[in-house]
């Protein structure tokens, strides 16, 4: 691999390299997370959503490779504050736009997030970086079972809501043209799939807070955002990964 550069080391057991002429990306990691991120990407091929196409598989045991284009532009997180404000209202589209999908055969919704949840919490696997600050004091085990009374109604809703969402839109997953201050693509849409717009967003707000708080949520995203669904799925997410 002397031709590719590693691209930072990803936080969830993957390690990213960039070909030589910055054309190709290469994702190195456990199999079955990069055979749910392939089947993805297939799928979002056949649709009008911008992002990285399959250009190469190998698979070695547990282990896999996918080589896929590279998407223009630059991670969203490395803009400016005024450069996320400009290009907020094109994050807003390419999310609706994604949203709108139909017909998504993948499923990431709420039993299957809270069956990885309770197995990364039984095995200590909780990595405490990722937990909100006020919460990074309290057992995983705790936080948990604070969410457990609300699945009864978070069921209700997703069942009501669905769309197709990204399943981990962080702002370092939205490339976007720095001269034009759009929305170049998607990338990393491993754990892409039907579930609560909630599970999205709630992501994309806290990501996007970090740079230019205060962005507006209501009316640009086919729906008005639920703080209480938005808090729910945010306290979720960090307890599925590890
Ligand atoms: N095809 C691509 N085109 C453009 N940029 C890419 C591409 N693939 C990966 N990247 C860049 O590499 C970063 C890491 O890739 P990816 O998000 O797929 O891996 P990851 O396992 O989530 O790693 P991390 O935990 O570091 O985000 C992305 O945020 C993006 O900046
Ligand atoms: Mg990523």
């Amino acid at each position: 691999m002397s031709d590719w550069t590693p691209v930072g080391h990803g936080e969830s057991g993957a390690q990213v390299f960039r070909s030589a002429d910055g054309a190709r990306y290469a994702k190195w990691g456990p199999v079955a997370d990069l055979t749910a991120e392939r089947d993805r990407l297939a799928w979002l091929a056949g649709h009008d959503v911008p992002g990285q196409r399959v250009l190469d598989w190998q698979a070695a045991g547990d282990r896999a490779r996918l080589v896929t284009s590279a998407v223009g532009g630059v991670p969203a997180d490395r803009l400016s504050p005024a450069g996320l404000e400009t290009a907020w209202e094109s994050v807003a589209e390419a999310v609706r736009r994604l949203h709108g999908l139909p017909g998504c055969p993948f499923s990431r919704g709420l039993d299957r997030m809270l069956a990885l949840a309770e197995d990364v919490v039984a095995r200590g696997a909780v990595n405490p970086d990722f937990l909100p600050e006020e919460q990074a004091g309290t057992p995983p085990r705790e936080l948990l079972a604070r969410l457990r009374p609300e699945m009864g109604l978070r069921r209700a809703q997703e069942a009501r809501d669905e769309v197709v969402c990204h399943g981990d839109l962080t702002l370092p997953n939205i490339l976007v043209d720095p001269a034009t201050l759009t929305v170049t693509g998607f990338v990393d849409v491993g754990r892409l799939g039907r579930a609560d717009p909630h599970a999205d967003l709630a992501l994309l707000f806290a990501t996007a807070d970090e740079i230019r708080p205060g962005l507006p949520r209501t009316g640009l995203f086919g729906l008005d955002p639920d703080p209480d669904r938005i808090r729910f799925y945010l306290h979720l997410d960090p307890l599925t990964w590890g």
